[in-house]
């Protein structure tokens, strides 16, 4: 799912299908999927298990917008959900550790794993590139050279 401008971009990388958030609603179509991912955290636990079949997985790895509790308060809600409904609903963290940077290290060094890479800046412009990120619409990753 992106907006317009990306359909193109993501579907060059191997999406199957795409849905323009700006034209679809996810939430409001008939259609429900095995699995769903939610990356962006934007959507409520409501509208993101309206998607999921009834016994499908949602898995939420976005936060819900804010600097402090604002952005565990969708997965929260999802772990104390998931005990009571039949769709299996999982909260994932990210753990930046030595271990896990390596793996991914490798597989972008072996070419498994390919990032998208939106713009580079040097450590100097560290404030726009920031700046950058919080607009919200970054097309890949967004590097700072070192
Ligand atoms: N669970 C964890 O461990 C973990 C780790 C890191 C981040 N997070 C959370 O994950 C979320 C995303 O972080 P991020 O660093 O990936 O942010 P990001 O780089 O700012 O996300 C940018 C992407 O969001 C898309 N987007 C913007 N508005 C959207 C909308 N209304 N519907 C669907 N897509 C939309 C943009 O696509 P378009 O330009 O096409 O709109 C762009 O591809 C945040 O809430 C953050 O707190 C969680």
């Amino acid at each position: 799912m992106c907006s317009t401008r990306n359909v193109d971009l993501v579907r060059s990388i191997g999406a199957a299908e795409v849905i323009d958030y700006s034209r679809s609603d996810f939430a409001r179509q008939p259609r429900r999927y095995d699995v769903v991912v939610d990356t962006i955290g934007n959507r409520t636990l409501r509208d993101l298990r309206r998607a999921v079949k009834p016994r499908g997985t949602l898995v939420v790895a976005g936060g819900g917008g804010g600097k402090w509790f604002r952005p565990m308060a969708l997965a929260l809600k999802t772990v104390v959900v998931a005990p009571f409904v039949r769709q299996q609903l999982r909260g994932v963290m990210s753990a930046v550790t030595k271990e896990n940077l390596e793996t991914l290290s490798a597989l972008v060094m072996s070419g498994d794993v390919v990032p998208l890479i939106d713009r580079t800046y040097s450590l100097s412009e560290t404030p726009v590139a920031v700046a950058y990120v919080e607009e919200g619409h970054a097309r890949g990753k967004v590097i700072i050279t070192v």
